[in-house]
Formats: structure tokens, C-alpha cells, sequence
């Protein structure tokens, strides 16, 4: 028999937390538990019918049956740089500034094969999407850590950071609004980035996959409304949230081009771009609606108000997000995130995520995500009230 021997790589991934709470899931489920699921960030509602319609014209147009160019094509990329300026007012180049990406995901995880060589530092928040450090070890980086304190805003204080460390460091992951955290980011702390990125010559890589998901009136800012952040920064966009297209694989990255050239080239030689009718869809969606678009705002709204006042009744504390379809609730006293969120499935089969999933410094919360229905999340608050805590 071969050994099949994975690569350093893979082996130094850190352990797939969730795995436990996996195979819990599925035990329960096969003991016939009716499950809440709200471990899982994906939107459960559909994507708005203009964009159907039009995918099923353009997948049957031989010209889109062929390969795309890897950096999108030039309406797909004239329609983001439009809505950038609608929805920020940011003039951008649709031939240089805009990068169709397979998700933002995609470009995410590839920006560090452009920027880091073994042993470059990567600053990661912590907690924070998986991604960045994963991306980071794959490119052999180094993740240094920035946690998010709650009595901070759950944002990185960059001033902690060693002088060394900013010297050796690539690149500066930032994503607000915040996932797992809920929290959003002003201004003022888009400048200290600014500052910071241009006196260590650091890429700031900005992630603002939730920049259209946010509630009470309120519009988070793109990072490159900010003074000098084109010069040293790409911003990651995505459809998936926008648009309930998670399944589609569509996003794009905007900003410096330099940057974004370098992207590409790691682009050409590993993927070929988005299927050309998913960017005539996207092309119509960013063409077509004002976003946020209302109806998957207010539904989200709603399920918010619903389990916030839901939760604070229990006794939990939670702070009301204004953005993205997460809570990120402290663990009463007493337990560790895996084992709440495994009392939480077990008891009641409510899924959570713990919050040291998405780094060491989430520790001591769990998340939610709103992706299903208000009905579903009263029964969830019914059922986590029979439980002792
Ligand atoms: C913070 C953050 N960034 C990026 C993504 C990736 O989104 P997509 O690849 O669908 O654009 C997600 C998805 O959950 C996310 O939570």
C-alpha cells in the first residue's frame, strides 16, 4: 500500500474545531432531533428574480460557453466600479481598479501567494474569518495574531503591535463589517489604518464581504473613501451577501493596481476566471438595485430584534449588531465556547459556533448567524430557555 503523505502545509493547519460539534450534529440528527442550525454564515433566502432571469439568457449564449479572461469581464467590471461610485462615491478604473474574483473568498485566500515569502508576517484579527491565516500558512507566512476586545470595538489596537513585527509584515487583514464579531469600524480608525500601513509599507487588505448587510439606516464606509488608502490597500467585495448569491460564486476586489496586478497574476495560473453568465447575472444586480436591497435588510432586521430580546431575556449578553447577520454572545461563567455550544446542541439541538473557532481571542463567545427563519428563532429561544445555565 502507498503512504499517502500530506504536505507540511496541510499538516500545520491548525485542527478543524468544529469537527466535534460536526459529528454531534449529525448523531442527533440521526436520533431524529429536530436541529436549529445557526452555526452556518449562509443566507437562506433567495437570490432576487431579475438575476435568475438573467442567468438563464445568458447561459444559453454560446459566447459565454468558452473560457472568461481570469480578471472579468470589462461590463461585469464597469458595473462594480458604477456601484462603487453610487453606493461610495469612489471613482474607480474599471481596467485597472476592479478584479472580478470567484468570491471574495477566492481572492482572499490568494493575495498572500502574491506578497508573502516563507517567514513574512501576515497580521491576522483574532478572533476572525479562517481564511486569513489559512492563506497566510499556505504562502508560508507567518500569522501574527491582533485581537479583537470587546472593549476596544472589536477593533485591533495597531499600536500593540512590535516594532519588529511591523517591519517584517506583508500584509494587514482587516474586515469590518465584522465577522464573527457583528462590530463595524468609523472613520477614524480607517485613517490610524491608513497611517499605520503607509509607515511600515504594509498591503492593507480590507474585507467588506458584509459592507451591504446593515440595519437601522446605517451605511458602513468603504475603506477607499479614505484618504491615501488606494495608494496601499485593495478592498474585497462579494454577491454572495448583497444578493443571496453565495452558491453563485461572484465577488470582486477594487483599489490600488499595483496590487490588484499582482493578484491577477497569481489569477492566470490558477483559475480562469468567473463563468460568464454568473458575471452577465452579477452585472444586472449591481446594475439593477439600490443596496442594500430593503426586503433582505428588514428580514434580517426583524430575526435580529427577535433574538437579541430573545437571548437578553435568557440572561446572555449580546450587543445589538448593526451590521451582518451575527451575534456574538458571551458564555456565561463557567464553561469554555466548545463546551457551551456543545450543552447548547446536546440539550436542546441548537448549533452555535464557538467562538475560539475563528482564533484564540473568541474565546469565551459563540455565534450566531440569522440565516433562518423568525419562526425558527422564537422556537430556539423557547427551547435554550428550558436550559440551566
Ligand atoms: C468575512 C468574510 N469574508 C469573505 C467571505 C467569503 O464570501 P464569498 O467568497 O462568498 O464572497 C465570507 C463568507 O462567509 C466572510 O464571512
Amino acid at each position: 500500500m502507498m503512504r499517502i503523505e500530506k504536505a507540511k502545509r496541510i499538516e500545520q493547519i491548525p485542527p478543524y474545531l468544529f469537527a466535534e460539534i460536526d459529528k454531534k450534529k449529525e448523531e442527533m440528527r440521526e436520533r431524529g432531533m429536530d436541529i436549529i442550525d445557526l452555526g452556518i454564515g449562509d443566507p437562506d433566502l433567495p437570490t432576487p428574480r431579475p438575476i435568475i432571469e438573467r442567468v438563464k439568457i445568458a447561459v444559453e449564449d454560446p459566447k459565454n460557453h468558452r473560457y472568461p479572461s481570469y480578471e472579468g469581464m470589462i461590463e461585469f467590471r464597469r458595473a462594480a466600479a458604477q456601484w462603487f461610485e453610487r453606493r461610495f462615491g469612489v471613482t474607480l478604473d474599471p481596467g485597472t481598479e476592479v478584479l472580478a474574483l470567484i468570491g471574495s473568498k477566492e481572492g482572499i485566500a490568494h493575495i498572500p501567494l502574491a506578497f508573502v515569502n516563507p517567514g513574512d508576517y501576515v497580521l491576522v484579527p483574532s478572533p476572525g474569518y479562517p481564511v486569513y491565516r489559512v492563506a497566510t500558512l499556505f504562502a508560508g507566512g507567518l500569522p501574527y495574531f491582533l485581537p479583537l476586545r470587546k472593549e476596544n470595538g472589536f477593533l485591533p489596537n495597531l499600536s500593540e503591535i512590535p516594532e519588529d513585527v511591523a517591519k517584517k509584515a506583508k500584509l494587514l487583514f482587516i474586515n469590518y463589517p465584522n465577522n464573527p464579531t457583528s462590530a463595524i469600524a468609523d472613520r477614524p480608525f480607517f485613517e490610524r489604518v491608513i497611517a499605520f500601513a503607509h509607515h511600515h509599507q504594509i498591503i492593507v487588505c480590507h474585507d467588506a464581504a458584509y459592507s451591504e448587510v446593515a440595519f437601522d439606516g446605517y451605511r458602513p464606509i468603504s475603506f477607499l473613501e479614505v484618504e491615501g488608502a488606494k495608494e496601499i490597500g485593495v478592498e474585497f467585495h462579494s454577491l454572495s451577501k448583497t444578493f443571496n448569491m453565495t452558491g453563485w460564486r461572484i465577488g470582486f476586489a477594487v483599489g490600488c493596481p499595483q496590487v490588484l496586478s499582482v493578484l491577477g497574476r497569481v489569477k492566470t495560473n490558477v483559475d480562469s476566471g468567473v463563468f460568464q453568465a454568473v458575471q452577465e447575472a452579477g452585472t444586472v444586480a449591481l446594475h439593477h438595485f439600490k443596496t442594500p436591497i430593503p426586503e433582505i435588510i428588514q428580514t434580517y432586521e426583524r430575526r435580529r430584534d427577535v433574538m437579541v430580546k430573545g437571548l437578553r431575556e435568557i440572561g446572555l449578553e449580546v450587543d445589538q449588531p448593526r451590521a451582518t447577520f451575527y451575534l456574538w454572545i458571551r458564555i456565561p461563567r463557567g464553561y469554555t465556547s466548545a463546551q457551551f455550544a456543545t450543552l447548547l446542541l446536546e440539550q436542546v439541538g441548537v448549533v452555535t459556533t464557538p467562538g475560539n473557532g475563528f482564533g484564540e481571542a473568541g474565546e469565551g463567545y459563540i455565534r450566531m448567524a440569522l440565516t433562518v427563519d423568525e419562526g425558527r428563532l422564537k422556537e430556539a429561544i423557547e427551547r435554550l430557555k428550558r436550559i440551566k445555565f
